[in-house]
């Protein structure tokens, strides 16, 4: 951290690295407090970049500087200098061999970049710029290395030693020590630098390659939890085969590893052959963990065997290409993930989280485009707009291009590129040069912030038997983009007759209708129109099917309309999408007006989507309605209270009107087995739980007494994290009841106490801003552990609106106080802790003045990290 203010890195300054470094051999003493690390650089200049002056510049923070040599020959002071940032050599030969020896300190590192403790364990993570923490380096992605790497630890504290590739040496030295060599074959960037050392408990496996290499798969987890790891190897194990068969990806070392550590910023990270998780995703059994949990845990797993190809074969050439890797990792564990269970309920859940959480940050001050042109801190830039965003830029070339091509272009991509570091735009050309498509007007969407309006509507002419529709773009303004430009998009749609039929999308002019079904029209214009031949009557259009373009809709379809497709259109994305539609209507009703109440036809139409013969993870999917935020995002002033009290309202009548619907549905579904995992087993309790939680908002008393008996059961988490949680959001006795007995049966499992904290901090009641202040003193509450910290003030913030918005503030100062707090340990997570504040535009005034107000005390009392301020200087100018 340094005290002057950071520098703000452009992608228009990006310059190739003067020097590239060929090979690394790394020596690493580990002790907790007190690691040594020895480098050996094989350095050279630049073949493509012309002569500068002779120095080198390399990057290093927090290192002990012990010894530098260059050709063996020890440098003088005078020859280098040493400052907060780095090492600059003065004079530099052409090829020379560089060796430094610093000492660090893993024990004491809380910010877990770099070298440091989880536990008993020691482990890394260096993507972005945590390898300038353990050696000076040229600490940039574009500079391509083989490493040899030799750790050397006490036996009895830490038997086992990993590092990338493969192990190629062991040997016992005599002082009660050990020493592990590992090579990895493959060129890579320092960002994906691992080491784990400790005493790990292994769980293997074998996977045989589609050229029938054998792979050993190695799961490692602390002492006693190897039985929890079998989601986890069978995902990864379905993650291998589908990259074959889908891309024709094959794994490329002879040992694949993942090492799960209870101490971890984000999800998991995919350093080459020897991945690290956070162990929420990897530690599971129906004990201890939710169907959901099991779902991200595939997720997961398959996302970051995927980056292999996408990210670790061919990585980015600079920070700026960040979504190359991330984006279109995430669209293939997507794609993945979509063969698991339904593709439209994982369609539906992609969507919903894009809405929740890509969409308001594409309206706010941190609106950035999917590649950035500039930041302060990259560690900021790991947004839902380079994720999920950038996930959906692939997806729309996908369905643009068509299968076929776009499995060329992907192709095309893998032969040209690996090896290589390289941009987005390295990309696009390939999948324009597989299709013969042109891609130039595509290109807009990775330079451009901000989600685009979609208005369409649509005319009939009987007497042509037309049908036309009316399409006009609009992208918003965002921070320093004032003026944009049109966009090129996919626009999936079908027709559907009176009776529900697909009728075919049959353009003017062309001389044959096409096969009935959907069609992707392109849009192109700022304002365009499509006209549509051979409609005896008014088809009802289904739009954007599949949400073929990330985009927000605004439809002239009638409530009637919204009905029908709810009804009857033959896409379950389709029949979902309608019914948000109508709901988010309703519930925006109900804010203006509290006496407004739920039409009859409304109340019959979700009965009958209740009583269909459909996957009912697709029902409930159906009958859950957007959430307070999504809400939120509707309203120019977002109405706090009013959204809270609309949603509450809503369930209480749909609870109330269809009660005998969902005591029908909590009968059929309940003796779904609770150790089953499968897609109708997790759908059945997906149905279940959302029908007691209906139940229970209506006050129901049945409701109340099935809710204290599958909690009682307590054999599959989900089925009791759902029960407690009504539970509690019911309050009085039976709610303290629940969460002493949960933490009495828990209190051994971090991971589920992680949700004991969590469901309190989410509770809607008065009271719960007192309980998660008291609960920050628990025994259990640990501010260094980042699961527990997003458990409680985390969840509190970003899922608990009506609290964490209270009139008085309280909810901000809380929360500012935490930032603080958190800020000189890990400013990684603090900086995300802190985003619920940035988005104090769209409250109302009093509210606008408490968020600020609290905004500029994190930037008086701290901000010290480059993290945090710039978060909260982009909030507050
Ligand atoms: N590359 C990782 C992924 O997408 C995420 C990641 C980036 C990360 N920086 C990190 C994980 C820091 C942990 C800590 O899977
Ligand atoms: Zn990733």
């Amino acid at each position: 951290m340094s005290e002057t203010s950071p520098q703000l890195i452009r992608l228009a300054d990006y310059r190739p690295p003067e020097f590239l470094i060929d090979a690394v051999e790394l020596c690493f003493e580990l002790d907790p407090e007190h690691t040594e690390v020895s480098a050996r650089l094989s350095i050279r200049r630049n073949p493509a970049v012309g002569q500068a002056n002779g120095s080198l510049r390399l990057a290093g923070e927090g290192l002990e500087l012990l010894a530098l040599a260059l050709d063996g020959q020890p440098l003088p002071p005078d020859a280098y200098r040493l400052d907060e940032q780095g090492l600059t050599l003065w004079q530099v030969p052409e090829r020379f061999r560089l060796d430094s020896r610093v000492a660090i300190h893993p024990a004491r590192n809380t910010a877990l970049e770099g070298l440091y403790q989880s536990k008993d364990i020691l482990c890394t993570q260096c993507e972005a710029e945590g390898f300038r923490r353990i050696s000076f380096f040229l600490d940039r992605p574009d500079v391509l290395a083989r490493y040899r790497t030799t750790l050397i630890a006490d036996r009895k504290r830490f038997p086992v030693l990993l590092a990338n590739g493969n192990p190629i040496e062991r040997a016992e030295l005599p002082d009660g020590r050990h020493r592990v060599t590992w090579e990895d074959p493959f060129p890579k960037p320092c960002y994906l630098f691992a080491l784990v050392a400790g005493d790990l408990e292994c769980v293997e496996d074998r996977f045989v390659t589609a050229s029938e290499r054998e792979v050993r798969l190695q799961i490692y987890v602390e002492p006693q939890k190897g039985e929890r790891c079998a989601h986890a190897m069978q995902s990864l194990k379905q993650a291998m085969r589908w990259d074959e068969v889908r891309f024709g990806r094959e794994y490329d070392l002879d040992v694949f590893m993942i090492v799960a550590v209870s101490h971890f910023n984000m999800g998991a990270m995919e350093n080459k052959g020897l991945n690290l998780f956070n162990d929420r995703y990897v530690l599971a059994s129906p004990q201890t963990a939710t169907d959901e949990d099991f779902a991200h845990i595939a997720a997961i797993v398959a996302h970051e065997y995927f980056h292999n190809w996408t990210g670790n074969r061919i990585t980015c050439r600079d920070w700026f290409q960040l979504s190359l890797k991330e984006g279109l990792t995430v669209y293939r564990e997507q794609e993945f993930a979509a063969g698991l269970f339904s593709p439209s309920v994982q369609r539906i859940r992609d969507v919903r989280f894009l809405r929740a959480q890509q969409f308001p940050e594409d309206a706010g001050p941190l609106a950035h485009p999917v590649r950035p042109d500039s930041y302060l801190e990259i560690n900021n830039f790991y947004t839902a707009t380079v994720y999920e965003k950038g996930a959906e830029l692939i997806r729309m070339q996908a369905t643009l291009l068509g299968p076929e091509s776009f499995r060329r272009g992907m192709d095309l991509y893998f032969a040209r590129h690996d090896g290589q570091a390289v941009t987005i735009e390295d990309f696009v050309r390939c999948m324009e040069e597989a299709s013969g498509r042109d891609l130039g007007q595509f290109r807009r969407w990775y330079e451009q912030a901000g989600t685009p309006e979609l208005s369409i509507w649509g005319g009939y002419d009987p007497t042509a038997q037309t049908y036309t529709l009316h399409v006009r773009q609009f992208i918003p303004p965002t921070p320093g983009q004032l003026v944009k430009h049109p966009l090129h998009l996919p626009l999936a749609i079908g027709l559907l007759g009176e009776d529900g039929r697909e009728l075919p999308v049959w353009l003017a002019g062309e001389p044959e209708p096409p096969a009935a079904g959907t069609r992707v029209l392109e849009v192109t214009e700022s304002e365009q129109h499509f006209v549509f031949v051979g409609l005896d009557a008014r088809p009802v259009p289904s739009l954007l099917r599949g949400f073929s373009a990330p985009v927000k809709l605004k439809d002239d379809l009638t409530e009637s309309d919204r009905l029908f497709l709810l009804a009857h259109d033959p896409d379950g994305f389709g029949r979902w999408e309608a019914g948000q539609g109508l709901m988010q209507d309703l519930l925006l009703r109900l804010v203006a007006d509290p006496k407004a109440s739920l039409p009859a036809e409304f109340i019959e139409a979700f009965r009958h989507a209740l009583r269909a013969k459909a996957d009912p993870a697709l029902i409930a999917e159906v009958l859950t309605p957007p959430s307070e935020e999504e809400l939120g995002e509707q309203m120019a002033v977002i109405d706090v209270e009013g959204i809270h009290r609309a949603h509450r309202l809503f369930g209480t009548e749909l609870g109330r009107h269809l009660r005998e619907d969902w005591i029908a549905v909590y009968r059929d579904n309940a003796e779904a087995d609770p150790s089953v995992l499968t897609p109708e087993a997790v759908g059945r309790r997906a149905l279940n739980n959302l029908a007691l939680a209906y139940l229970m908002r209506a006050g129901n008393p049945e409701g109340l007494e099935l809710c204290r008996m599958q909690f009682g059961k307590g054999r599959n988490l989900t089925d009791v994290l759902a029960a407690l949680r009504l539970l509690v959001e019911r309050g009085g006795d039976d709610a303290e009841a629940a969460l002493a007995e949960f933490y009495r049966r828990w209190s051994h499992e971090p991971l589920v106490i992680d949700k004991w904290f969590a469901v309190q901090a989410t509770a809607p009641h008065r009271e719960t801003l007192v309980r998660v202040v008291t609960l920050l003193h628990h025994p259990a509450y640990d501010p260094g552990n980042p699961n527990r910290v997003r458990s409680l003030i985390g969840a509190f913030a970003a899922h608990n609106p009506i609290c964490f918005h209270a009139a008085d503030g309280a909810g901000y100062c809380l929360l500012a106080d935490q930032v603080l707090q958190l800020e000189p340990l890990n400013p990684q997570l603090a900086a995300r802790l802190l985003k619920p504040l940035i988005r104090w535009r769209r409250f109302d005034p009093q509210r606008q003045a408490l968020m600020r107000a609290e905004l500029v005390r994190i930037s008086k009392q701290g901000a010290r990290s480059p993290d945090v301020f710039e978060l909260v200087s982009k909030a507050c100018s």
